[in-house]
C-alpha cells in the first residue's frame, strides 16, 4: 500500500479527537525519526492545521481541518459496505462512477473528489466545482422500478440534511433534490443510471451530490443571488470526511427503510417548496400542496384542479 507519513499523521491526529499523541509514539508507529515527525507537524500546519505541542504530551489537533485523508475516511466508515476512492480532481464524479458500474463496480463504491472540471448538473447544466466543496457519487444496486429512482434522489436529499444536522445546520429541501440555506442553495443532487428494458428494472443507479462548504472567489457573478455555501452562512468549517461520512450512513440507513417511506416525512417537513405558489418549468403555475409516495408534487392550479409533477423543477414565486 503507498505509505504517506503526512496523511498517516493527520489521520492520526484526528482520531485523537482533541487528545495529545506522543511524539515518540508516533516515531515508533510509523517507524520514522521524531525529527521527520516534527517536520511533518510544520508542514501541516503550514497547510493551516492548528497544531499545539507541549512537553512530555506530544501534539494535539485544535481544531480538525478541512483536509481530506484517506485513513481517516476509511476509520469514518469501516461499519459501512463501502469502497471509497478519492481524487483531487476530476472531470466528474457521477461520469466515473458510471463508468466503473457499467464494468460491475458493486453496490457502495464511492467516488469522492477535491474538485471537478466537468461536474455535471441536472436537466444538462453544469455544476460548478471549484476546490473546496464536497463532490461524491455513490453507486447503488437496488434492483428498482424507474419510479423508485424518484424515492432514492429524495432519500438522498434528506440523508444529506439529516447529515448537516449532526454539525447543527438545518438545511431546507427544495423539490425536487436541492438543499437550500436562507433561500440560496447549498447542494444539489443529481441521479442516473442504466434501466435494464427487458426487465424493467434498474441495473444500477448513481447518486451523484455536490455540497459548496467554503467561500468561492470565483462564483461567476449570474450564480451570486442562487448560490451559497456553509462557512458563509453559519460559520462553520466543515470536515468533508466528516460529512462524507455522516451521509453514507444516513443514505444506508434511509434506503434499507425505504419502502416504509419514512424519509418523506423529513422531506416534507424540512420542504421549503410546500405552501408556496410555484412556476414548473413548463410554466405550469399553481400552490404546492403535498408531496406523492414517490416524492412526486402535486400543485392546486388557479382553476383548482390538482395536477401531479415527477420530476422536473419548480420555481418559488411567493
Ligand atoms: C444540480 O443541482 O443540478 C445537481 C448537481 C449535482 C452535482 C454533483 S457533484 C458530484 C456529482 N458529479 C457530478 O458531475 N455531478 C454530481
Amino acid at each position: 500500500m503507498h505509505f504517506n507519513l503526512k496523511e498517516n499523521i493527520l489521520a492520526a491526529l484526528m482520531l485523537a479527537e482533541n487528545q495529545y499523541c506522543s511524539g515518540r509514539q508516533l516515531a515508533e508507529q510509523f517507524g520514522v525519526s521524531r525529527t521527520a515527525i516534527w517536520k511533518v507537524i510544520d508542514q501541516l500546519k503550514e497547510q493551516g492545521c492548528f497544531i499545539d505541542a507541549a512537553t512530555n504530551k506530544g501534539y494535539i489537533l485544535r481544531e480538525i481541518p478541512d483536509i481530506y485523508s484517506q485513513l481517516y475516511m476509511e476509520e469514518l466508515t469501516k461499519d459501512l459496505d463501502a469502497n471509497i476512492y478519492y481524487y483531487d480532481e476530476i472531470d466528474s464524479t457521477n461520469r466515473l462512477a458510471k463508468e466503473l458500474a457499467g464494468k460491475n463496480a458493486p453496490s457502495g463504491t464511492v467516488i469522492l473528489a477535491g474538485k471537478q472540471t466537468n461536474g455535471r448538473g441536472r436537466l444538462g447544466k453544469t455544476f460548478h466545482s471549484p476546490e473546496g466543496g464536497l463532490y461524491m457519487s455513490v453507486i447503488i444496486r437496488l434492483n428498482s422500478s424507474l419510479t423508485a429512482m424518484m424515492r432514492i434522489t429524495a432519500c438522498t436529499a434528506v440523508a444529506v440534511h439529516e447529515a448537516l444536522q449532526e454539525f447543527g445546520v438545518t438545511a431546507k429541501i427544495k423539490w425536487v433534490n436541492d438543499l437550500f440555506l436562507h433561500q440560496k442553495k447549498i447542494c444539489g443532487i443529481l441521479s442516473e443510471g442504466s434501466f435494464h428494458a427487458e426487465l424493467l428494472k434498474m441495473e444500477y443507479s448513481v447518486i451523484g451530490i455536490g455540497i459548496n462548504l467554503h467561500p468561492d472567489e470565483h462564483l461567476p457573478e449570474e450564480l451570486k443571488p442562487l448560490v451559497t455555501d456553509i462557512e458563509t452562512e453559519t460559520g462553520k468549517k466543515i470536515n468533508r470526511c466528516q460529512l462524507a461520512a455522516a451521509i453514507l450512513h444516513h443514505l444506508k440507513h434511509d434506503l434499507l427503510n425505504i419502502s416504509q417511506k419514512t424519509y418523506l416525512n423529513t422531506y416534507t417537513a424540512y420542504s421549503c417548496t410546500l405552501g408556496h405558489r410555484v412556476r414548473m418549468d413548463n410554466g405550469t403555475e399553481g400552490l404546492a400542496l403535498r408531496f406523492t409516495d414517490e416524492a412526486g408534487l402535486i400543485l392546486r392550479k388557479d382553476d383548482g384542479t390538482e395536477m401531479c409533477f415527477t420530476t422536473g423543477s419548480a420555481q418559488i414565486l411567493n
